[in-house]
């Protein structure tokens, strides 16, 4: 595995892989992996040739306050991760190659509506940090193929639709999500609970599946179920942002004739702020 730093050096290597016809896979992420993430990695080795991984704490995705500076940074374990999946080169841009100027004069690319609900509307320009920098790897990368996890679902649907929006000719691919033997979702932010909240945490997805259990008896009031859903968070410690039933295609809220919905849930437990999803089939 060959590590790049800079944008030149990425270019030639992908134009030399280009000429020989290789397809290429992106996997784009912050860093500190995990299973999660590995799995993304080694679908990107089944599908492509190549197999580009890239590790950028984007500071364009985090609020003031939010946990930039503390994000867990773990370069050389994470590099050995990536080699023993295969991977075939690891980007590491510093800051500068992919901000060259303060962040607030760089173009930015935006998703409107669907970057503004959900975990966007507690997280002001969260999205638009996250398509940003992700439309600028997929322009130094220029992948077939770009592979991101289930687990950030609605920064799935982002993507996908950034994609649809400015044509680029890349495929995503949305993997499974990842969990620890309790049900919780693998999350570098895991890190941050102590024992106590790491013991309620499992609870987010316990709280999913109750919900799908209710829509699976028959239940259509999906504000009734989300409401009940919010309050068993609230009694097992969480504090709740949302829990919301969408279509899973868009992310609005269903009708009765949609089929393939979405349960997403965002909660805060002491300082903490996880996310979960799971999917629904109404018939
Ligand atoms: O999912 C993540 O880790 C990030 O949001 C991503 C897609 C790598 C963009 O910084």
């Amino acid at each position: 595995m060959i590590t790049v730093r800079t944008a030149a050096d990425l270019r030639a290597r992908i134009h030399e892989w280009r000429a020989r016809e290789n397809r290429i896979a992106c996997v784009p992420t912050m860093g500190n992996l995990h299973a999660g993430h590995l799995r993304l990695v080694r679908h990107a080795r089944a599908i492509a040739d190549r197999v580009v991984a890239s590790i950028f704490v984007n500071p364009m995705q985090f609020g003031p306050g939010e946990d930039f500076t503390s994000y867990p940074r773990t370069l050389e374990a994470d590099r050995a991760a990536l080699m023993e999946a295969d991977a075939d080169l690891l980007f590491i841009p510093d800051v500068e190659v992919v901000y060259p100027r303060d962040l607030d004069q760089m173009t930015r690319v935006e998703v409107p509506a669907l970057g503004d609900i959900l975990c966007g509307a507690s997280r002001p320009g969260h999205f638009a940090g996250v398509t940003t920098v992700v439309a600028k790897l997929f322009n130094l990368v220029q992948p077939d193929v770009a592979v991101f996890g289930e687990k950030d679902y609605q920064q799935l649907v982002i993507i996908r639709r950034m994609v649809e929006d400015l044509n680029v000719a890349v495929s995503i691919e949305g993997i499974a999500t990842v969990r620890d033997p309790d049900g919780l979702a693998m999350s570098s932010r895991n890190r941050y609970l102590d024992p106590g909240e790491r013991a309620i945490a499992p609870c987010l997805y316990r709280v999913l599946g109750e919900v799908r259990d209710r829509i699976d008896a028959g239940e259509r009031d999906y504000g009734a179920v989300e409401r009940a859903a919010i309050a068993a968070l609230t009694r097992a410690g969480f504090e709740p942002d949302y829990v919301s039933i969408r279509r899973a295609a868009d992310l609005v809220p269903p009708t009765s004739a949609d089929q393939a919905l979405r349960v997403l849930a965002a909660a805060r437990l002491g300082t903490t702020r996880l996310i979960d999803n799971i999917e629904i089939s109404v018939s």
